[in-house]
């Protein structure tokens, strides 16, 4: 059964609280619940990790390939623009990965309009608040449909 995981970088465990004029009401929980029900409703397997510790991010994407993932979707919130590490995890495991963010991050701060990921990225989603991670769920689950 393909598998998708869903991986959120630092303070989005804040979500629903953090600035939500920039990242809307929406809980982390809210957004998971989400997530694995769309992905179960396909029947795909799914999980998902919260760290707000990059070590923590990189064993997870070095565990998915034994743990056979077969996609990932990420948002690497802030080490979306700092992590070459995080970057390297995801291009060594060789595993494809959807990024996506709550916000458009080219809308915002010059230093976020630079992503360590977008390049290698099989898409990026971004700037539709918690509907990003729908629609970017949405797509992966298309991806390994076809
Ligand atoms: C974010 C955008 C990043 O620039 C920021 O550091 C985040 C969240 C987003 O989802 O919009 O933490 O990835």
């Amino acid at each position: 059964m393909a598998h998708i995981l869903l991986l959120h970088g630092p303070n989005l465990n804040l979500l629903g609280q953090r600035e939500p004029e920039v990242y809307g009401s929406d809980t982390l929980d809210s957004i998971n619940m989400a997530a694995k029900k769309q992905v179960e409703a396909a029947n795909l397997r799914f999980s998902s990790l919260q760290s707000n510790s990059e070590a923590e991010l990189i064993n997870a994407i070095q565990h998915a390939k034994t743990d056979n993932v077969s996609l990932i979707v990420i948002n690497p919130a802030a080490f979306t623009h700092t992590s070459v590490a995080l970057r390297d995890a995801l291009l060594a495991v060789d595993i494809p990965f959807i990024e996506v963010h709550l916000s458009n991050p080219h809308r915002r701060e010059a230093f976020r309009r630079h992503s360590y990921f977008s390049d290698v990225a099989l898409a990026v989603v971004a700037g539709f608040g918690a509907d990003s991670y729908r629609y970017a769920i949405d797509a992966a689950i298309k991806t390994l449909q076809h």
